[in-house]
């Protein structure tokens, strides 16, 4: 089947000043687009033609798997983002991150320093594993889709998501993403699915 760029889950003007327009336009018109585009033509005959996006990230490697990662690692971002987020969690993924990091501010630190210290381009995660909650990073397309833990949340640490809005700032865009975009709803979502 023919992998389709998702529609961004919010109006593209609807998270400035923090995320702009421009960024957006370049990060999902652009880059998302682009990682489509390319892995359609790459599995065009081949027998992954007809496997979800899913599949073809869990069973693949090489280029096919630099696209189809990064196609879905950038929808989850999307959804990991939302107009009025930011802030402490409510719900169940609040009881769960007192359980296993003690507190909101530990989780804080650790997801700050995992996306701080990816060095170049990659993501940082919240994910589940087993039953707890950990915070770990990946690099370029790598993601825990692949691995045994559940992904809840996510941040894209490459530079095409901060460069045009904070140039070289990455910590200032991880802190504005914390306390201004974090969607937790979504996060609540995925520890329940
Ligand atoms: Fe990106």
């Amino acid at each position: 089947m023919t992998i389709e760029l998702p529609a961004l889950p919010w109006p593209k003007d609807s998270l400035a000043p923090h995320i702009s327009v421009e960024t957006l336009d370049y990060h999902h018109g652009k880059h998302h687009q682009a990682y489509v585009t390319n892995l359609n033509k790459l599995i065009a005959g081949t027998p992954q033609e007809n496997a979800s996006l899913e599949e073809i990230v869990k069973n693949s490697s090489g280029g096919i798997f630099n696209n189809a990662a990064q196609v879905w690692n950038h929808t989850f971002y999307w959804n990991s983002m939302k107009p009025g987020g930011g802030g402490e969690p409510t719900g169940a993924i609040a009881d769960a991150i007192n359980a296993s990091f003690g507190s909101y501010a530990a989780v804080l630190e650790q997801f700050v320093a995992a996306a701080t210290t990816q060095f170049g381009s990659g993501w940082a995660w919240l994910v589940k594993s087993g039953d707890k909650l950990e915070i770990v990073k990946t690099g370029n397309a790598e993601t825990p889709l692949t691995t045994d833990k559940k992904p809840l949340l996510t941040i894209d640490v490459w530079e095409h998501a901060y460069y045009v809005d904070y140039r070289n700032a990455r910590p200032k865009y991880i802190d504005t993403f914390l306390d201004s975009l974090i969607n937790w709803d979504f996060a609540n979502a995925n520890l329940a699915g």
